[in-house]
């Protein structure tokens, strides 16, 4: 995780971002310290990078790679107001003796790659790039699933779904293009859909350790599904984060450091 010292909205490269609002960088940080302190509860081992001066958005630490089996694939973003946090973030794994890539093609670290038990599902149409997809199918040799965004609202893909144990997912499915709803809908034909009120909360950009499901608190249909369902939904208040367009995920890159 990356505290929020430097929040702001100074640019807008999504439809949350204004940047004639107001944003409270210290309310951003109270909210995140919750956030932090709770994975701490449920018995997580968290890790910070520092926060560097001028990457307002560098909270977001989903974005800034993707780990799987303890590799570390770099991100490339598309935007240049945050291409520096890529070499920031693959430069904490290299110093921790990870093996890392540097990434040839766009991709914006688990904002847009996020990994089942069977395959990593990887997001497109307004940020990352299908030859990143592919990259990141040939460095972690599992199967990736493209699938087109096509609601600029849901521009990541943790924006319209998340993982939530094994190969149980939850999603939105207007956030795809028909296609892609269709691929969901053959290999998780049990997924949990969420509605559109739900959605529009950032519900889906939660974060599951399998029983534990900790998302947006405005997101109370989704909370009670996740109850019917066997899990223990959480809800965080991160609304001084959603006006740069992330919540809980956004500001959560996991490590799975073991194959
Ligand atoms: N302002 C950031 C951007 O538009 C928000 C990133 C949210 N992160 C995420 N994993 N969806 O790039």
């Amino acid at each position: 995780m990356c505290r929020p010292t430097h929040f702001d909205v100074t640019y807008a490269i999504n439809p949350w971002m204004d940047p004639a609002k107001p944003v409270d960088t210290d309310l951003a940080v109270a909210q995140w310290e919750r956030l932090h302190a709770l994975y701490g509860e449920l018995g997580h081992r968290v890790d910070l990078i520092d926060p560097l001066p001028g990457l307002p958005d560098m909270v977001y630490a989903a974005n800034g790679a993707t780990v799987v089996d303890g590799r570390v694939l770099g991100a490339r973003f598309r935007n240049t107001e945050r291409a520096a946090e890529g070499p920031a973030y693959l430069e904490w794994f290299r110093a921790r003796g990870f093996e890392t890539r540097d990434p040839e093609y766009v991709n914006e670290g688990e904002g847009d790659l996020l990994t089942t038990a069977s395959y990593v599902l990887a997001g497109r149409g307004f940020r990352s790039v299908a030859d990143g997809h592919a990259e990141a199918q040939e460095f972690f040799g599992r199967p990736v699933v493209g699938l087109e965004l096509v609601d600029p609202r849901f521009y990541h893909l943790d924006t319209a779904l998340a993982v939530l144990d094994g190969d149980e997912i939850m999603y939105n499915p207007e956030a795809f293009s028909a296609g892609s709803r269709a691929v969901l809908r053959r290999l998780f034909p049990d997924a949990l859909l969420a509605d559109r009120a739900d959605a529009e909360v950032f519900g889906l950009n939660a974060i599951s350790d399998g029983l534990h499901v900790v998302l947006p608190e405005a997101a109370v249909g989704l909370a009670s599904r996740l109850r019917e369902r066997g899990f223990r939904p959480i809800g965080m208040d991160l609304s001084e984060l959603l006006k740069g367009g992330g919540s809980v995920k956004c500001c959560t890159l996991e490590i799975r450091a073991t194959a």
